[in-house]
């Protein structure tokens, strides 16, 4: 916030960013408005929804990795105030990729190279980014696989010799290798057994207090980003359609589909079980008029039919749902949707 009477810039904002795709003769907005904002380093955002909701094609925007069949890329992406949309491929791939914003892409732990030595593979950004030499190259290597818990011992080893986990921690020290300010973790955990997931987790958590790394992770599962975020974002359809602190995200949901997460999580006291979640993710080449989670909608009313704009919160972030607009809500305003059953 102001210190010395200025305002201490973001580390990133994000601001109303598109990304469509060409799928036969229909479009896909996968990425259709977003914006937000990582204040400080350090922070973790976590972007949380099902699957189709835009959270991978978000992430390769932001990367600036996009499928041939990308038609609209745009919006306003500023690192540390610097326009990122304003750089050439070149100067984005020189400059930014990898070396400023990193990513672990969803699945990449299977799909290491089975017949190059896991050292060698860490090694790869640093010797194509041409500032290390190989000897000083796999020094840094050896001090990153004990970053992330394998040890020094594990540079000659192949893919084929570790575990789940262990391919997990060799592609976070790739992300890693040319100190990143900024990492985006694609579901980095899905594919892991829950003991390993919390393994992980707590290296990330590691990460993000020394060196103060910030984190952008995505996943499905709210209660694994509200033990790792400071905020939450959560994905539907395309949009994010609640913002706000992880502590106040949790008590107080303000938008039905985050409170129809919350309320499908395995529960560990109380007397009801998990609830699913109602209802299908729409068709993305057909989105449904209006709020697009109104054919889901237990809260839905008549106001619904009009497309929410993001409403400001108590407690911080925003909904983009009418049951936060007094003027449209009446009664129905403010209404607690954390109900046990998470039904009206
Ligand atoms: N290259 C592509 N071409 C057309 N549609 C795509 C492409 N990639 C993803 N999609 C569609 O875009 C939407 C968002 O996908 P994605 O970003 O992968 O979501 P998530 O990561 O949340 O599962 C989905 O409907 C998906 O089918
Ligand atoms: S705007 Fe209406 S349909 Fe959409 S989430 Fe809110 S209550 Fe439900
Ligand atoms: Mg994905």
């Amino acid at each position: 916030m102001a210190r010395g009477g200025q305002t201490r810039m973001p580390l990133l904002e994000v601001r109303d960013l598109h990304l469509d795709y060409q799928a036969g003769d229909r479009v896909v907005h996968a990425v259709d408005g977003v914006s937000f904002t990582i204040a400080r380093r350090g922070e973790a955002l976590g972007i949380v929804g099902e699957s189709g909701s835009g959270k991978s094609s978000l992430a390769n925007a932001l990367i600036r990795l996009l499928p041939k069949n990308a038609i609209r890329y745009d919006g306003a992406i500023l690192l540390d105030g610097r326009d990122l949309m304003a750089l050439s491929d070149e100067a984005f791939r020189r400059e930014i990729r990898w070396r400023r914003m990193a990513m672990v892409f969803q699945g990449a732990m299977n799909v290491l190279n089975p017949v190059l030595k896991i050292g060698d593979q860490i090694a790869e950004p640093m010797l194509l980014d041409e500032r290390l030499n190989k000897r000083q190259a796999r020094a840094k290597v050896e001090s990153l696989l004990e970053r992330v818990g394998l040890g020094r011992e594990f540079y000659g080893r192949y893919p084929h010799e570790l575990s789940g986990g262990q391919k997990q921690r060799v592609v976070i020290a790739t992300a890693l290798a040319l100190d990143p300010d900024l990492l985006i973790l694609d579901e980095p955990t899905s594919a892991l057994d829950v003991s390993v997931q919390a393994q992980i987790m707590n290296l990330l958590k590691d990460l993000k207090a020394d060196p103060g790394i910030s984190m952008i992770f995505i996943t499905h599962d709210i209660g694994l980003a509200s033990d790792l975020c400071d905020e939450i974002a959560v994905a539907y359809a395309g949009e994010f359609v609640e913002t706000g602190p992880a502590d106040r995200i949790l008590v107080a949901p303000r938008h039905p589909y985050t409170a129809l997460l919350l309320a499908s999580l395995p529960r560990l006291h109380g007397d009801r079980p998990p609830s699913p979640m109602p209802g299908e993710p729409p068709d993305p080449t057909h989105l449904p008029e209006g709020c697009r989670f109104h054919p889901r909608c237990p809260w839905r009313f008549a106001p619904c039919l009009r497309h929410p704009p993001e409403i400001p919160v108590e407690g911080g972030g925003f909904a983009r749902c009418w049951l936060n607009d007094p003027a449209v809500a009446g009664d129905r305003f403010g209404a607690p949707l954390l109900v046990a059953a998470a039904t009206p």
